[in-house]
């Protein structure tokens, strides 16, 4: 087992440099070129344990690292808090005389004993802005298990996300530096949390990918996220633009990234949300805006609301790679896990 000291986290992108990410990429592909052929019988996982702590609901996340450790011949343990594990808190020095059975500085410590990483996912409570951005939870389980964490989705970054993303644009195009993608919001009936388009965006802009923001006035993303996006464009010499139409938006676009998030001004009020985006319907990805584009692929993380956020004809099109995205999960962790886990 790795000493405190020795382990390493993927809680944000921010913490990983270009190289490494690059490094992570071409690992992810040779596995997925591989075949996980059992022939030659390197199994890397053997013996390893994965806990995977969900306190909300996940298809992707959760079947591909659990086909992901299966096929390295690892394990994976899916607790989900609340359906038969222990409700935790997180606040520091909490009197815990509440719901919560546990502290997520006792379950990390004993976990740690048990297991080779931890994943752990949560998403914000959508009440108060600045206490989510802080991801409390997740940095919790970071500072107290001694095994590297994962971030598998908080309230602001979703980094395992972007790893696949990233790695799917490779596929498709190559280098990626100075390709333009164009993440647009989409319209959605409810307000959902930014950590996809806030990572879609870090990892564009540590790539040196040219990066359009297309979003209605007030669903600006988090001014830090842009002010750390906006560092490495200026470093990768890349473009970036955030944009309240459009139409002009997808011109040159090589990927057209859809997702729908919150509006920060309106961050907790979901009737005051409502009201703004009365009249945003328009906000869908479909052909003719794509036809706009440079031949542009779809992409989107999923789950998504066909016909809302994109057309079927857009997202059953040749150009959507939303499969291969998901697909590319799997391939992005394992790559992600031998480096963390040993291999
Ligand atoms: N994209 C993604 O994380 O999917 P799940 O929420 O289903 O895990």
């Amino acid at each position: 087992m790795a000493t405190k000291e020795q382990k390493r986290d993927f809680i944000t992108f921010n913490d990983w440099t270009k190289e490494e990410m690059e490094q992570l990429i071409g690992k992810a592909i040779a596995l997925k070129k591989s075949g996980y052929a059992a022939g030659n019988g390197k199994k890397p996982f053997e013996g390893k344990i994965l806990a995977m702590v969900f306190f909300n609901s996940s298809l992707r996340t959760r079947t591909s690292l659990q086909a992901g450790m299966h096929k390295l011949g690892g394990t994976a343990l899916d607790l989900a808090i609340g359906q038969g594990v222990w409700d935790l808190e997180h606040r520091e020095n909490a009197v815990m005389d509440g719901k919560a059975a546990e502290h997520i500085k006792d379950a990390a410590k004993v976990l740690s004993r048990y297991c080779d990483a931890i994943g752990v996912r949560k998403f914000p409570e959508m009440k108060d802005w600045q206490e989510d951005r802080k991801d409390g939870v997740v940095r919790g389980f970071a500072k107290y298990a001694d095994v590297p964490v994962i971030n598998l989705e908080s309230g602001m970054e979703h980094p395992c996300q972007a790893l696949a993303d990233l790695m799917t644009m490779k596929e498709a195009l190559g280098s990626l530096k100075g390709k333009k993608v164009l993440l647009t919001w989409t319209y959605h009936p409810k307000a959902l949390p930014m950590a996809v388009p806030n990572s879609v965006a870090l990892a564009a802009g540590k790539m040196g990918m040219d990066l359009t923001i297309a979003c209605p006035k007030g669903f600006e993303l988090d001014d830090a996220i842009m002010k750390t996006v906006q560092k490495s464009c200026s470093l990768n010499k890349a473009k970036l633009e955030v944009v309240h139409g459009q139409e002009k938006a997808y011109k040159g676009a090589d990927v057209v990234y859809a997702k729908s998030w919150g509006s920060l001004l309106h961050y907790g009020d979901p009737e005051a949300e409502a009201k703004a985006k009365q009249g945003l319907k328009h906000w869908i990805v479909d052909m003719a805006k794509m036809k706009k584009s440079n031949n542009a692929r779809f992409m989107h993380c999923l789950p998504m609301r066909r016909n809302v956020e994109a057309t079927d004809e857009v997202v059953d099109s040749g150009n959507s790679v939303i499969y291969q995205q998901a697909e590319n999960r799997m391939h992005a962790q394992n790559s992600l896990l031998m480096e963390l886990m040993g291999k």
